[in-house]
């Protein structure tokens, strides 16, 4: 850490020096700077972000991230959602800021059963998707988004969420329970996922490619995600990372879960990403684990309990989680080489509607006014 004159406010408030407030976020060290020497921190940018509707926000990630990931623009429904269409306003100006801003740019996603659009799914004549046709639709989709920006969007989510809790391969139509659905796997069979890596690869050959999922530390997962990389790297497939997502609570995973799968991971000879962390202040007991985007949760879940702001005491254990999460990072640093946050501040999070509607949750390090939180300070202490 590079600051040491840093003061955390409160210590600031305390010791009477609140009066340099205004320029304390000046002061004040930045995420990027804290962990320069371990790993490159990212956030993920919202499309109403990347148009410029929130400035403030822009203004905020340059001076904090180091990489950015798009939060939906690149998502085939947005990117592509027409056979003959494709939509490159919002990722133009992505890769084009990203750029202006010295940013490590991420491509996210190119091959997902979610935020695909319907006619991608349909075959011929009303008969189900085949195999030829798939792999045609696959490889012009990636040609033409990969190559738009080659040498440009450095890295690639290529496919995302291929496995399902019990570590099998997710196959299906997309909602079929329990919630496996994979229709490009239904498609072309067991090598649709070599097959993606290899025509991102074709697209462009400098771009870092990388595997993608949720649940992450489920032993089941662990197992299916290490034979998937081991497997692809036998084959001489192309693949440098693997992205986990993070979309985690107050109370899981376990740190020895994460610590565990990080040390399995760590094994494969790839690097590790943390790419979507964003920690939630509802417990197990209020949601599911894990980031299925079409799972809805109703009735005791729905409680909504700090839609007027978070307690002291949940400020101070978010804090304290978040420490703890990152204590771990540091520990494994040799294997990790980036760690990106699923936005930018509280308002924007997805876990304010995921899995539950429109419940007020804090799960990121900058509040609704963009202000750092606890849990900032409590991230910057762990920085050496
Ligand atoms: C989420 C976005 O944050 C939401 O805005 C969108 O409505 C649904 O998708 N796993 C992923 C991300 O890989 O793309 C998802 O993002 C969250 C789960």
């Amino acid at each position: 850490m590079t600051a040491s004159t840093y003061v955390p406010p409160v210590l600031a408030w305390i010791s009477g020096l609140a009066i340099a407030m205004p320029g304390a976020a000046a002061e004040r060290p930045t995420l990027k700077d804290a962990f320069r020497d371990d790993f490159r921190v990212g956030t993920a940018l919202a499309t109403p972000q990347i148009l410029g509707e929130e400035p403030e926000s822009l203004a905020l990630a340059a001076r904090e991230f180091n990489a950015i990931t798009p939060e939906n623009c690149l998502k085939w429904a947005l990117v592509h959602p027409e056979p003959d269409k494709y939509d490159f306003e919002a990722p133009d100006q992505y890769v084009a800021w990203g750029e202006a801003n010295g940013m490590f740019i991420v491509g996210h996603t190119l091959v997902w059963h979610n935020q695909t659009p319907a006619w991608a799914f349909a075959g011929v004549d009303g008969k189900p998707l085949d195999r030829e046709t798939a792999l045609a639709r696959l490889k012009s989709h990636i040609d033409t988004v990969v190559g738009r920006y080659r040498g440009r969007i450095k890295g690639w989510d290529v496919v995302n969420e291929a496995i399902d809790d019990e570590g099998k391969l997710r196959t299906g139509p997309v909602g079929s329970w329990p919630r496996r659905g994979e229709p490009w796997h239904a498609a072309i069979g067991d090598d649709y996922i070599e097959q993606a890596f290899r025509m991102a690869h074709a697209a462009d050959p400098d771009a870092e490619l990388y595997y993608n999922d949720f649940n992450e530390w489920y032993p089941a997962k662990i197992e299916a995600i290490s034979k998937l990389i081991t497997d692809l790297k036998v084959k001489g497939v192309h693949i440098d990372g693997l992205g986990l997502q993070g979309h985690w609570g107050v109370d899981y995973p376990t740190l020895e879960e994460i610590d565990h799968m990080l040390t399995e991971y760590g094994k494969l000879g790839v690097k590790l990403k943390i790419t979507e962390l964003d920690v939630s202040v509802f417990p197990t007991l209020d949601q599911p684990t894990g980031a299925d985007i079409t799972r809805r949760e109703r009735g005791r879940a729905a409680r909504n309990p700090y839609r007027d702001g978070l307690p002291d005491d949940k400020q101070q254990e978010l804090a304290q989680r978040y420490a703890d999460i990152f204590k771990l990072f540091v520990k494994h640093r040799d294997k990790i080489d980036r760690v990106t946050f699923w936005g930018i501040h509280d308002g924007q999070s997805w876990r304010n509607g995921w899995p539950v509607g429109r419940r007020v949750d804090y799960p990121l390090l900058f509040d609704r006014q963009r202000q750092p939180k606890p849990a900032f300070d409590a991230v910057i202490g762990v920085a050496r």
